[in-house]
């Protein structure tokens, strides 16, 4: 049984073609906004950071890199988050693609690697069979996910960002997870952003958090993975992520960031209203449902990461 290990075909692409049409961007701010799990408070709380960039003078585009889908297993909250996501520019993650074309033997598309415990692979494929049934209670929404690219290559402050869900090379792709960076990924990196053309590679899928920057072909680059939006990634922390690109600095504290070829780049925090969504998600995803046991200490503690664990040599 490979559900949920195995990446299909569907998902592949191949780095040279992600940036060869970069859409030019107006806007002074980026929010990429990748795992957001069907999470409302964690929505809300984004829109309140992009309204307060508003009232300062900077315009902020909201770029939604996928699995905006997973906790939101009822009609009410599937409809909300998708009708609210669907307004910004989008793109597909696993979860998203798998409710819009339900795939025999995909599971959740996850492609898990070994290192993944079995159990967490099972979960995940439970959950995405229940919103599967969801969501094919709601055809329009499918429609409309159907629509949506699996990368965007934006131009912005005249570098092009490469924003992906896993990496550039697969829909559900781990080479850009933080396991990725600890074990040494730069032959990787140097093969992608050579063939891309990229500066910026922006990142989800894989749930934990990377702030990277280095050299290649004599030019410096970014890697960013917020981890998940949605939930906490760092140690007794339970606030989620999202990538803020811009032309300017952040009005409040970011949990890592820096100044790069004029741009600024930081993972800033999602201060969400924790109290509202655990009992909403406890009634969705009850006791021993599978939900709650992969992911609600995770989503009242953080993991195990420190601050300093998300940003990887190089840095500028
Ligand atoms: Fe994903």
């Amino acid at each position: 049984m490979n559900e949920g290990r195995s990446c299909p075909l569907a998902y592949r692409y191949k780095p040279s073609d992600l940036c060869r049409t970069p859409d030019k961007v107006t806007e002074d701010v980026l929010y990429v906004i990748g795992g957001l799990y069907g999470n409302p408070y964690a929505l809300d709380e984004i829109e309140r950071m992009a309204l307060a960039e508003q009232q300062q003078g900077h315009r902020v585009r909201l770029v939604f890199n996928g699995d905006f889908n997973w906790f939101n297993a009822s009609d009410s909250l599937f409809r909300e988050i998708n009708s609210r996501v669907l307004g910004h520019t989008a793109s597909l993650g696993n979860v998203d693609y798998e409710l819009a074309n339900p795939n025999d033997g995909a599971g959740c598309g996850c492609a898990y690697p070994d290192f993944v415990d079995q159990g967490v692979v099972e979960r995940s494929n439970s959950m995405m069979e229940r919103l599967q049934g969801v969501a094919g209670d709601h055809p329009d929404i499918q429609e409309r996910l159907r629509l949506l690219p699996r990368y965007r290559c934006l131009l912005f402050g005249g570098l092009k960002v490469l924003v992906v869900h896993g990496d550039p090379e697969s829909l559900a792709g781990w080479g850009l997870a933080h396991e990725s960076f600890v074990a040494g990924n730069e032959l990787k990196l140097a093969e992608w952003f050579g063939d891309s053309g990229a500066d910026v590679i922006v990142s989800t899928h894989t749930c934990l958090p990377v702030l990277w920057s280095g050299t290649i072909e004599g030019r410096s680059r970014v890697v960013v993975n917020n981890g998940s939006a949605g939930m906490g990634n760092l140690k007794h922390d339970p606030r989620g992520l999202i990538t803020r690109i811009g032309l300017t600095s952040p009005a409040s504290e970011p949990v890592s960031g820096f100044e790069w070829r004029g741009l600024n780049v930081s993972l800033m925090p999602v201060a969400y209203d924790l109290d509202a969504w655990l009992p909403r998600f406890d009634r969705l995803w009850p006791g021993d449902s599978a939900a709650a046991v992969s992911y609600r200490s995770r989503i009242v503690a953080g993991t195990s990461l420190a601050t300093d664990d998300v940003v990887f040599p190089f840095v500028v």
